[in-house]
């Protein structure tokens, strides 16, 4: 095959971050996706629609022309978020969803939730109103192994709040786990999953094994290839439940590089090369469409892009930049340690 042609795809979880970064990184996610979830993790996090409101209008102002690229915003949820003001901004159009951080789980959460039952308020409006919970699954607890937090998770918070409110539409954001493969695939009630084109394609080696590599450091941390191979199994099954979020998370390489280094793995440019890639490779280019462009909008009540992406095959390795300059600095694009053979041609 030498070329495939999907529908435009969506990012179902990206960081754009802000002022020149937000420049920087825009154009690499517009170019190939129709629509994102923009995570609300800045600081001061984007905790109400008034701010939610402020951000979209900086995102569309640092636009390229002529970009097809519509931002859906997302709170940050804290045990202060009104309910009010959720339902409001939900029902306006301007917020899609709202995002749980535990406290203290990754990149600016500290102002996340520490107790599930004050939260509970907003919660119900959004069960009542569909309005969908995105959540980053892991235990912050330091008793608790890190390559076990998203299982626990899963066993303290996940299923219980299941139990609590079955009405409520979750997405398990960025899972690693077979674990959580095997809890999503089996639930009844409204809950899906995306996974990231890194975690698809690198096992806790690439970040530990013959140096340390910052560049490979995200949250939640990559696991052992059985999970890789379990998230693999996962996207190319063609259930609706799992979709593309990619995590793209950019920070300069001075603040990955340092003695305590940033999380985040910045994949935006050459997230849809890769996935062909892993697509490819497993025979089942035949699903990549459902994968980046079909399950997302189904699951958040949107509908599939009209426009189209065609990626092509070439004979010889596609070489991809090492990195992107930013006016805060140089920013490492994702090295996915093998050939890619695919790029975007439109
Ligand atoms: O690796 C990550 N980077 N994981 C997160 O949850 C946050 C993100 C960031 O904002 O840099
Ligand atoms: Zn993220």
């Amino acid at each position: 095959m030498t070329h495939i042609t999907i529908k435009r795809p969506d990012d179902w979880h990206v960081h754009l971050r802000d002022g020149d970064m937000l420049k920087a990184v825009l154009p690499h996610t517009a170019k190939d996706f129709g629509r994102a979830i923009i995570m609300p993790n800045l600081v001061p996090p984007v905790t109400t629609s008034a701010m939610a409101q402020a951000y979209r209008d900086r995102i569309l102002s640092a636009l390229p022309d002529g970009a097809d690229f519509n931002p859906l915003m997302v709170l940050y949820l804290t045990e202060d978020t009104d309910p009010a003001d959720v339902r409001a901004g939900f029902e306006s159009g301007l917020v899609t969803a709202v995002k749980l951080y535990p406290a203290g789980a990754t990149t600016n959460s500290a102002s996340g939730v520490r107790n599930m039952d004050k939260v509970m308020p907003v919660l119900e409006v959004m069960a009542e109103i569909g309005m969908p919970l995105c959540v980053h699954g892991e235990v912050t607890d330091s008793d608790i192994d890190i390559f076990d937090r998203e299982a626990v998770f899963i066993d303290r918070v996940l299923d219980p709040l299941g139990r609590r409110l079955p009405e409520l539409r979750v997405v398990a954001e960025h899972i690693t786990t077979k674990q959580a493969v095997d809890y999503i695939a089996q639930a009844s009630r409204a809950l899906a999953a995306t996974i990231t084109t890194h975690h698809l394609m690198i096992n806790r080696n690439a970040m530990l094994a013959g140096g340390i590599k910052p560049h490979y450091y995200c949250l939640p941390v990559a696991k052992r290839e059985m999970h890789r191979k379990a998230l693999v199994a996962a996207a190319i099954s063609g259930d609706p439940r799992f979709f593309l979020g990619t995590d793209s998370a950019p920070h300069t390489d001075p603040n990955k590089l340092q003695e305590c280094g940033c999380a985040g793995i910045f994949t935006a440019p050459n997230t849809m090369a890769c996935l062909a890639q892993i697509f490819e490779d497993e025979d089942a280019l035949d699903k990549l469409e459902g994968f980046t462009s079909l399950h997302g909008p189904a699951f958040y009540r949107l509908p599939v892009n009209d426009a189209e992406m065609v990626l092509s095959r070439s004979d010889s390795p596609v070489t991809f930049p090492d990195r992107i300059e930013t006016g805060e600095g140089p920013v490492t694009i994702f090295d996915p340690m093998r050939p890619i053979y695919w790029q975007v041609s439109s």
